[in-house]
Formats: C-alpha cells, sequence, structure tokens
C-alpha cells in the first residue's frame, strides 16, 4: 500500500526528470529487435512493462545489453526465432501484447502470447479480426481474450482497415504485420491515436507511403535513438503543484507529441499555469521542459470527446484533479477506459467516492461535484495509474490516504513515490506508518 499524507506547508518544489515514455520504450525495444545491425538506445524506460517486452524481444532472437546508460540490442532481422517452449508472458502490459502479436503473425513458427489476469481480461478481438483478414491464423479464450496462439504462417497480405476504435496498439499491430505482407497495408481511425509508431519507423529506415500506410517487405535499420520522458509519469508532479499552494516545479525532457498533451490543455482550462522552454525534436518525437507554479485553486471543466484519445491514460488523475476542483467536470466518450488495465471509470469512481467525492458515474464518463477530500482507504484494483492518482489526492486530504496495490506502480513509474516525495511529497510505502 502507499499512504499519502499532507505535503509540506511550502507545496512542492523543484526539478525531475520523469523516466523514459513508456510507449516509445516499447517501440525502440521492439523495432531495434525487427533491425538489421546495433541500435543503441538512451532513456529507455526499466519498469515491468518494459522489462517483459525487453525479455520477450531476447527470447525472439535479439541480443540486448545495457552499457553506459544506453541499451544495446542487436537485431534479429530475418532470423526471429521462436521463443523457448513457444510461449511468451508478457506480464501487463497490453502493448507488448498487441504489437508483438502483430510481428508473430507473420512468423514461420507458432507461439503463444499470454499475461497476468488483467491482460488476459482484455479485448483481443480488436487484433484478431484484422490480423485474421490479412491472413494470420490465431486462436483466443472464450471471451476473445489471451492467451493468443498465433499459428504458423503462411504469408499475410495487405489489408486497408478500419478501425472502429482509436487505438494506436490496434494500429501499431496492424502495420507492424503489414511490414510482412504483400502490398499495402493502411489503417484508419475514427480519431487519431498517438502516433509513434508513425513517427518512429522512419527513422528505422522504413518509409511510409502514406501517414499511417506500410509496404509489406519494408527492412528496418538500426538507430542511435534517445527516448523522451513520459508525460504520463510527469503528469503526477504537476497535478501535484497545482493542488498544493506554494508549488513551483520543473519538469525535464518530458515527450510533448501532440497526440498525447490532452492532459496539458485541459490543466490550463482549469486556471493552471504552465511553460513550456527548450522544444527539440519537433521532426520526430518532440520534447521540453514544463514549469509549474501554484496559480490557486483548480475549476471544474467539460472535456472536449475529441481530445480523449490524447489524454487516454491521463483521465485517473485528471478524475482525482476534478474532484478537488471548483464546479462540476464532464468527461464523455472515454469507454474506452473500461478496458484498460482495470476499468478505470468503476475503479476510479468507487475509490473516489471512498474519499467523500460526489460523482455519477456513465458508460463512457463521468461527471465529478469538486470539493474538499476527506482521506481513507481506497483500492486501486491493481492498476498502477488509478494507484498513482489516488495518492496524489493525499496531498491535500483533510486525512491521511491509503491506496492498496502500490507494488502495481512499477509497471510504469517504478519511481513515483522517490519522485514525489523529493520535491516535498509524504508518501511511503509497504506496511502501516
Ligand atoms: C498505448 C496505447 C494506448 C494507451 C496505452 C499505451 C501504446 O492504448 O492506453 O497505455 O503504447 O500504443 P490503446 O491503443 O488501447 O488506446
Amino acid at each position: 500500500m502507499i499512504l499519502a499524507s499532507a505535503a509540506a506547508d511550502a507545496g512542492l518544489h523543484g526539478v525531475l526528470t520523469p523516466p523514459g515514455d513508456k510507449s516509445i520504450s516499447h517501440r525502440a525495444l521492439i523495432f531495434a529487435s525487427l533491425a538489421h545491425g546495433r541500435s543503441s538506445i538512451g532513456g529507455l524506460l526499466g519498469s515491468e512493462d518494459t522489462l517483459a517486452t525487453l525479455e520477450a524481444c531476447r527470447q525472439l532472437g535479439a541480443r540486448i545489453e545495457t552499457r553506459a546508460g544506453r541499451t544495446l540490442v542487436d537485431g534479429a532481422a530475418g532470423r526471429l526465432r521462436r521463443p523457448p517452449g513457444g510461449v511468451l508472458d508478457l506480464g501487463n502490459s497490453g502493448t507488448a501484447m498487441r504489437l508483438l502479436a502483430g510481428v508473430l503473425s507473420a512468423q514461420p513458427f507458432e507461439c503463444t502470447l499470454t499475461g497476468d489476469a488483467s491482460l488476459n481480461r482484455r479485448p483481443m478481438r480488436r487484433i484478431v479480426e484484422p490480423l485474421t483478414r490479412m491472413g494470420a491464423e490465431i486462436s483466443t479464450g472464450d471471451n476473445g481474450t489471451a492467451p493468443l496462439r498465433i499459428g504458423q504462417s503462411r504469408g499475410l497480405r495487405g489489408i486497408d482497415y478500419t478501425s472502429p476504435v482509436a487505438s494506436a496498439q490496434v494500429k501499431s499491430c496492424v502495420l507492424l504485420a503489414g511490414l510482412y505482407a504483400s502490398g499495402r497495408t493502411c489503417v484508419r481511425e475514427p480519431r487519431l491515436s498517438r502516433d509513434h509508431t508513425e513517427r518512429m519507423l522512419p527513422l528505422f529506415g522504413v518509409e511510409l507511403p502514406a501517414p499511417t500506410c506500410v509496404s509489406g517487405g519494408s527492412r528496418l535499420r538500426a538507430v542511435e535513438f534517445d527516448v523522451p520522458g513520459d508525460i504520463s509519469s510527469a503528469v503526477f508532479a504537476l497535478a501535484g503543484a497545482a493542488l498544493v499552494p506554494g508549488s513551483a516545479v520543473v519538469l525535464r525532457n518530458v515527450g510533448l507529441n501532440p497526440t498525447r498533451v490532452g492532459f496539458l490543455s485541459c490543466l490550463k482550462e482549469m486556471g493552471a499555469v504552465l511553460k513550456v522552454s527548450g522544444l527539440r525534436n519537433r521532426d520526430t518525437e518532440p520534447a521540453g521542459d514544463i514549469e509549474l507554479v501554484y496559480n490557486g485553486r483548480l475549476r471544474g471543466i467539460d472535456v472536449p470527446r475529441e481530445r480523449v484519445p490524447d489524454m487516454i491514460d491521463e483521465l485517473p488523475l485528471l478524475m482525482a484533479l476534478a474532484a478537488t476542483a471548483t464546479g462540476l467536470t464532464r468527461i464523455r466518450g472515454a469507454a474506452e477506459l473500461r478496458v484498460k488495465e482495470s476499468d478505470r471509470l468503476a475503479v476510479m469512481a468507487a475509490g473516489l467516492r471512498a474519499l467523500g467525492v460526489q460523482l455519477e458515474e456513465y458508460e463512457d464518463g463521468m461527471d465529478i461535484h469538486g470539493g474538499s477530500i476527506a482521506g481513507g482507504r481506497v483500492d486501486s484494483a491493481g492498476d498502477h495509474r488509478c494507484a498513482m492518482s489516488f495518492a496524489l489526492l493525499g496531498l491535500v486530504a483533510a486525512s491521511p490516504v491509503e491506496v492498496s496495490g502500490a507494488e502495481y506502480i512499477a509497471t510504469s513509474y517504478p519511481g513515483f513515490v522517490n519522485d514525489m516525495n523529493q520535491l516535498g511529497a509524504r508518501m511511503q510505502t509497504g506496511g502501516r506508518p
């Protein structure tokens, strides 16, 4: 568990460099493993999710070592091999499972992809359907869930796929399979989801004939690449500073890909003052420094539906912030939250209510009536982002907030408690104080 108590009177202060971006780290590892030659990756996230991908890439034949803070990957290129025992366990990581399923659908060996209880509950038909249309042979559990049994490929054909959901995992899965298919593979989606795959494949030498299309037979070359900090982790320090009077924090080298910054727009609309400086790598994966100085109590907002994909992983935190704001915050168009590491709408609704917050839960969103946070015990349901979002409320709660499942935070941000405490938070993990 995490026990989070009111922050120091002076608020949160300091400069922090968040850990590497999780989505970009997964892709860097997978693409480098498919490439010819040795890639060198800096700033790779070392969390349970990315370690699951790293281990899977090793089992598929890539050689990976860390030297002087960089991850060196000798790609397995045309000689991917069947993992020992034919099974890859991808832990809690939906990105690892869905992206690797795309690659493995095209390989001349069979293989099973499985994960922990949470991952094995998540919907996989969304990838099985397009992959099957491409000619892959995949079977799932009864409800279209993992384990995924992927048969030996007899060749894939390119498709023009219109995805019913704005999902970067689906898009990336199909595009990766498309690298091995005949002809061209294109993916259309209802709204642009995070576009790391499209931005990163060209760095690996893959030309995209159109923004979300690849040509079969493209060859990946090794790269030297630095992963920017994860905005999905940086937001916790920013949100803490926006909550606690007197705070001023700077987050360095934060990834600012336009498909990921919806939360920053919301923070501004809620009244926070953010300054972005030092913008770099605009053409690839942009990054910059963000300064936030406390600017009074936040105001409730109506979150525009079209912004939801740009902040899908930050919505639990936004719900927590909304619970402290003046007035009402409305979130709609976020039904995808129900199929993340947990049903994040249900988990956040139950947890916020346990902390004394008034809200209404809807099938695709929530109305949150801001007020004060009483404190108490909440269950994170083993979901890293919900656990960190609840813990943050301890900074301003009348009495401490005790969150179950602290160990799951290592999924994406193992240094969360340390980083927050370094800024002036009071969080402890483990048994009761
Ligand atoms: C991710 C895409 C998103 C996001 C997840 C990471 C990715 O999932 O929630 O944390 O790296 O592609 P969906 O593709 O299911 O929306």
